[in-house]
């Protein structure tokens, strides 16, 4: 018998959903498309909304639609997963969402109310699907958008309350993703302060994995939100299905990986609903972060491809644009300069090659001078004594020199010792009768709180109003949270800080990228401690770690570029021995790996001189010829991991149209005597012929067919044989398409 539910409207928002479905029979069912991959959802007969399938694209809709309607065993709930699993649904799994209604009840029971697709832009497609309790006026749109060139599906759910009171949600994942299959292999990111995104990969068993973060700020120092699943065997670079995944979300993340008692794999990510319960008054709306998916059935190299192509269309600013090189005065000068060690700086800048000179921490702070972490960081006023003229001569003396100027700020923090704590204590996050921990001798603003927001949004907007010739910002953010605690938030929704924070932060993002859209920012929290695509969206690049140890960035930036593009990747060339690990390296070392990804210098320059201030003039020169434009637009192919024996490290980047190579090359421990790497080259066409050539050389070349031409066939298959094998020796090669 057919029991036809007439025509449920749902105005929420702007959104309107129209929809009728047939109880009883027609199931139906939902594909979401990119170019090579496919997402599948079903409505059963009982109108509950059942993942199918997120893989490789099937064009297979009816087998689905049979597949769903075969009747199952027992209760049908084992051995099915919901879309979007609540608790209260007699599954005992880990809920993506669980609320507290409004009458107390803890169950939620969703079922499909419609769903509607629309295409926002070329290339993009959005299907709503909602879903609401079946006694409860509480809905759930689901949000799926397909990114149909880079196959790149991401998901959220916007959760209403139309009960008659507040509903408590405690738990309101972002997506939800249960796969199938014999094994699972998770790779997954570890680090500390100056050791960022270290790569480590462990099969998972029954249980929960938990990648999580409970820091409310600099997030990601320690764990990042993103992941590649490699599924039935380890991942392989080429072959191989891999998801790849990473939430957009600077704030408390969670990440679920539970194998179940059936053998699925139940991804369920989103933000940390550690002491986050969030009370959500009738009438409201609450919107989780966005999750990015990638699927590949060609291993992690082409996940990599897929979120770089991604997020430099969509996943940060600016991406597919050149960026400039940078002199960063931080390792040069630290805290101690004066207005001729920053124009001596420029000048050496400028006759090298470099585009943009950057001035970091060190230059604010009158009645507590920022002469050190101790004190000034809040105000945010040129200090007079150290830049008498205050920071317009600096800018123009750049300008006179073809240098833009950009300056760092860490706008969210405040030193106790300053003005502005002073001033505004009741802005500082606490918990009232305690001792506030400090932390590099700093406390946190409350982004919470609107009047934060405010100051926030002003220390930016007045430094560019007062300095409109300041072309770039390097943004900081140098603790994360202890003491939670906000004098703004209500006794009732203290829980809200955490998420309260994050959206904070991001409203006075949203504010500068409306009225300064395509202005330079950099991220940086510590170096790489805020690196998630939540904040790339509105930053041109990230300081990707305090480290610049090149041996240390090869294993940063290799981790770094399996889910973030290089083109955002500020990657300088420092002193040796380096600051932060004491190795000595050879220039050339230094700066083949800075080429990696966006190349800088972060040292006094004037100490380059003679033959190395010529290699290093070379080296600039080249990356801008050859390097830079295939980091800002090409696709990146691993060849050698630093973390498989051997001590090898081997990348290249090839342009679009296959019409162009740059090939690094880098010896991480000495070799024994003839020991030498075979480096295999990827993503040629093979009909293609390449004229190869090796460039930021020491005088002699590491390759016997340097300036040859060779078929892509005989450089993908047999390889070119280098002499390289001295430890710290590298090489870099530009291989071009010969007509
Ligand atoms: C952080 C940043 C560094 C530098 C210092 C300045 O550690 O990561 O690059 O800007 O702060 O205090």
């Amino acid at each position: 018998m057919k029991i036809y539910l007439k025509c449920i409207f749902y105005s929420l928002g702007i959104t309107l959903f129209f929809s009728t479905v047939a109880v009883g029979q027609n199931t139906k069912v939902i594909e979401v498309k990119t170019k090579s991959t496919s997402l599948v959802y079903a409505v059963d007969q009982s109108k509950r909304l059942i993942f199918q399938y997120y893989g490789k694209a099937v064009d297979a809709s009816d087998n689905f639609l049979r597949q769903q309607a075969y009747p199952k065993p027992d209760t049908n709930r084992d051995f099915s997963y919901e879309a979007y699993p609540t608790f209260g649904l007699g599954n005992i799994n880990e809920p993506a969402l669980s609320v507290i209604h409004a009458d107390g009840s803890l169950n939620t029971e969703l079922a499909f109310e419609g769903e509607e697709t629309k295409s926002p832009q070329p290339g993009v497609s959005e299907t709503v699907i909602l879903l609401k309790d079946r006694i409860y006026n509480l809905t759930v749109e689901l949000h799926l958008k397909a990114f149909e060139e880079e196959d790149v599906i991401t998901q959220w759910a916007v959760i209403g309350n139309q009960e008659d009171g507040s509903v408590q949600l405690t738990r309101f994942a972002s997506s939800f993703l249960p796969i199938k299959a014999e094994r699972y292999y998770l790779t997954h990111f570890y680090g500390a302060w100056a050791g960022e995104m270290n790569v480590t990969e462990e099969k998972l068993e029954n249980g929960i994995k938990v990648i999580e973060c409970k820091k409310g700020v600099r997030t990601t120092q320690t764990e990042n939100p993103s992941f590649i699943l490699s599924v039935n065997n380890p991942a392989m670079e080429n072959a191989g299905d891999c998801y790849g995944g990473a939430l957009a979300w600077s704030g408390n993340y969670r990440l679920d990986f539970q194998v179940d008692e059936s053998k699925r794999l139940n991804i369920t990510t989103g933000i940390n609903p550690f002491l986050s319960s969030w009370s959500l008054k009738a009438g409201e709306r609450f919107t989780t972060p966005e999750m990015i998916y990638t699927f590949s059935s060609r291993g992690r190299g082409q996940v990599s491809r897929n979120l770089h192509d991604w997020g430099r269309k969509y996943g940060m600013v600016g991406g597919n644009k050149i960026h400039d090189i940078v002199l960063n005065s931080w390792e040069g000068a630290y805290f101690t300069f004066n207005e001729n060690t920053l124009t001596g700086m420029m000048d050496d800048a400028a006759e090298m090659g470099i585009e943009t000179f950057v001035l970091d921490d060190g230059w604010f702070g009158n009645k507590y001078p920022r002469n050190s972490d101790h004190a000034g960081l809040g105000d945010w006023q040129t200090n007079e004594k150290k830049l008498p003229r205050g920071l317009d001569y600096l800018i123009d003396y750049a300008h006179s020199k073809g240098l833009k100027f950009g300056l760092w700020i860490e706008p969210e923090m405040v030193n106790p010792e300053s003005e502005l704590a002073e001033k505004h204590p009741e802005w500082i996050v606490q918990s009232p009768g305690r001792e506030k921990i400090v932390w590099r001798n700093q406390l946190l603003l409350d982004l919470s709180n609107p009047k934060v927001q405010d100051f926030v949004y002003s220390v930016f907007d007045s430094l560019l109003t007062t300095h409109p010739g300041i072309e770039c910002i390097k943004w900081d953010a140098n603790r994360h949270v202890e003491q939670a605690g906000s004098t703004f938030l209500p006794a009732t929704e203290q829980t809200h800080f955490w998420v309260s924070y994050t959206e904070g932060l991001y409203n006075v993002y949203k504010r500068i990228r409306t009225k300064y859209p395509d202005f330079v920012i950099q991220d940086c929290a510590s170096g790489g401690g805020r690196l998630d695509y939540g904040a790339l969206k509105y930053h041109n690049e990230f300081w990707t770690s305090d480290n610049t140890d090149p041996l240390s960035r090869i294993f940063i930036q290799y981790g770094t570029n399996l889910i973030y593009p290089p083109v955002g990747t500020a990657s300088h060339v420092s002193t040796s021995p380096n600051h932060q690990t004491m190795r000595v390296t050879p220039l050339k070392f230094r700066f083949d790996v800075a080429m990696t990804g966006r190349l800088g210098m972060e040292l006094q320059p004037k100490d380059i001189q003679g033959k190395d201030r010529e290699f290093a003039m070379e080296a600039i020169k080249n990356y801008k010829q050859y390097v830079r434009p295939l980091i800002t637009n090409g696709d990146l192919y691993r060849l050698k991991s630093p973390y498989d024996e051997g001590g090898w490290a081997s990348q290249m980047y090839v342009s679009k149209e296959n019409s162009s190579v740059v090939l690094f090359v880098f010896s991480l421990e000495p070799h024994l005597r003839g020991v030498f790497p075979t480096v295999k080259l990827n993503g040629l066409d093979p009909t293609k012929t390449y004229q190869i050539e090796e460039i930021n050389m020491n005088g002699w070349s590491h390759f016997w067919g340097d300036g040859q031409t060779f078929k892509a066939d005989y450089l993908m298959n047999a390889g070119l044989e280098l002499q390289i094998g001295v430890q710290y020796d590298s090489a870099v090669f530009i291989l071009k398409e010969i007509k």
